[in-house]
């Protein structure tokens, strides 16, 4: 019998990455465990039983080393301590064993593009004068024209503004991200000794994978040539290869440095965060680099059958070129939340983030129904899965956080033309009562917006109706027909219709026309995404089939 035909073989013989569901939690507003406002790792730890239930088979935990938080933790003080707001390298350790004793594996994020602004290699750097060595582990250069009072090139900051700051010395220092978010040079031996040291003390720790974050940034072009009138968006940076800071090819063997390490412990994984062009990214895929990098077209896919279909046949080739599978993910921590994108007209550019919330243009209706149907589209897919936590709530953008609230650096250094990334990092509503819906007894660091109490955890689990119950029955039905094989036939059934079939015999349908459609012949309807849908697929309705 083949695999195809066997549905409970379900992906035993493979490693869990490549058909896994990765669930991923921005700790900061997952469960606050001590009341202080902020999520925590014990938070976390309470919470590990939902997770269970929710059927995920890892999570993958955004940056929680020290850290200021000038960029949500991205800005990384001291890689081998974690942030006091959210535990200690005890607890995490206690941590991984508890989720791993669960079933489920836990990815920590890493961060190698830069530092802190606080890390003591910058404090120490910035104290030392010009031309020492101790500059050297970041990109600290003279400054152009009269006084050196011109950046040294006229690079972008993705989040805004010129991507260089210059010391009270005159020299300028590079930071692609924010200022408090200085490059690391990666041609300096200490840099890469330093992150083999840090993978070493988290693998030791029972880590079972790397998310690594900007993965096609680290090199620069020693020669720091001008871009011109290029500009940066974030996550969206312009996909050319061997860009002056992007994707360049003397990424790769760094890349195979942090491999070879990890192939030296058992079932270890990473995962790149990589905007290349997309015959760049199988490059990221060899063997003996990463095993996964994000397909982000999915989620940058408008509400159109034939851009999905374009985006699922060539995500699952491309993978499968490369001996990998594809990764499929309908939204993270940097965009707009998929209830909210998906009601919004197709041509709105969502990565702008509007400051008053295109509220005359949403559809809230339409974006939770296409949301639940995108839902069944993505997890019906061969590979594995990324669901951002609240996405099984259904959780829409918090648009409307008040100006004194936002966090994210897009706001001031957009000089408040932008709002930023902080309207899908709200805390989660867990119960419908309490303070803070259950999230914490403090005060979130962010305000959940009113009517989120019908959104609760808490609330959608007695709901047999509710997304959360409806993600439920999807993992659980994707363990047994969408994970037991690797196999994609993408099905014409029509202009305004993604189909595909599996391996296993179920059959995704997406009715994304504006006329109910029939159903394909069928023996039993596995799952609905509207579940009061009755006969043929309406519009913006999901079915799976077998
Ligand atoms: C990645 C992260 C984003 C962060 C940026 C800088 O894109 O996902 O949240 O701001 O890197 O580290």
């Amino acid at each position: 019998m083949s695999e195809a035909t066997d549905p409970t073989s379900a992906g035993t013989d493979v490693p869990w990455w490549r058909r896994g569901v990765v669930y991923q939690v921005y700790i900061r507003s997952f469960a606050d465990g001590d009341g202080d406002g902020t999520g925590d790792i014990e938070g976390l730890r309470s919470r590990l039983p939902y997770l269970r239930d929710l059927g995920v088979d890892a999570v993958w935990i955004n940056p929680w080393y020290q850290s200021p938080l000038a960029d949500g933790g991205y800005d990384v003080t001291d890689y081998r301590v974690i942030e006091p707001r959210y535990g200690n390298v005890e607890q995490a350790e206690r941590l991984i064993a508890e989720a791993n004793g669960l079933g489920i594996k836990v990815i920590a994020d890493l961060v190698p593009n830069h530092s802190s602004d606080q890390h003591v290699w910058f404090q120490e750097a910035i104290a030392a004068a010009p031309g020492d060595p101790a500059r050297s582990r970041y990109h600290i250069r003279d400054g152009r024209g009269p006084d050196g009072a011109e950046p040294p090139t006229d690079w972008a900051s993705v989040f805004g503004g010129p991507a260089w700051t210059r010391l009270d010395d005159g020299q300028w220092y590079l930071h692609l991200f924010a200022p408090e978010q200085p490059d690391l040079n990666w041609d300096h031996p200490e840099v890469r000794d330093e992150f083999h040291a840090v993978l070493r003390f988290w693998l030791d720790r029972g880590i079972d994978g790397f998310r690594i974050d900007v993965a096609h940034g680290l090199v620069k072009d020693p020669t720091f040539p001008d871009l011109g009138a290029e500009t940066q968006q974030i996550l969206g940076s312009p996909r050319k290869a061997n860009h002056a800071h992007w994707d360049r090819d003397g990424v790769h063997e760094i890349v195979r440095g942090w491999r070879e390490i990890l192939d030296g412990y058992d079932d270890r994984m990473m995962v790149a965060e990589a905007w290349v062009a997309p015959n760049r990214l199988s490059l990221y895929l060899r063997p003996d680099e990463y095993h996964q990098s994000f397909n982000f077209s999915f989620l940058e896919s408008p509400w159109d059958a034939e851009q999905f279909g374009t985006v699922i046949t060539e995500g699952a080739a491309a993978a499968a070129e490369v001996g990998s599978t594809s990764t499929w993910v309908l939204s993270n921590h940097d965009v707009m939340r998929e209830t909210t994108r998906y009601g919004l007209p197709n041509d709105t550019n969502w990565r702008t983030w509007p400051v008053t919330g295109p509220v005359d243009a949403l559809d809230v209706d339409l974006g939770r129904r296409r949301a639940r149907a995108a839902a069944l589209l993505f997890l019906g897919l061969p590979g594995s899965a990324y669901i951002y936590q609240g996405e099984e709530l259904g959780l829409p953008e918090a648009w409307d956080l008040p100006a004194e609230v936002l966090d994210d650096p897009v706001w001031e250094r957009s000089g408040h033309t932008q709002k930023g990334r902080d309207g899908c990092r709200v805390p989660l509503p867990w119960t419908a009562d309490g303070p803070s819906l259950g999230f914490g007894d403090g005060k979130p660091w962010l305000p959940q917006p009113i009517g989120w109490s019908d959104l609760a955890a808490e609330v959608q689990a007695d709901d047999a109706a509710s997304s959360l119950s409806l993600y439920r029955m999807a993992l659980a039905l994707r363990r047994r027909w969408a994970a037991a094989d690797e196999e994609l036939e993408v099905l014409d059934l029509g202009a305004d219709v993604v189909a595909y079939r599996r391996g296993s015999g179920m059959t995704c349908v997406v009715n994304m026309g504006d006329e109910p459609i029939d159903l394909p012949e069928h023996t039993e309807i596995l799952l609905r995404s509207d579940p009061a849908g009755d006969g043929r697929l309406a519009p913006d309705d999901a079915v799976w089939l077998r």
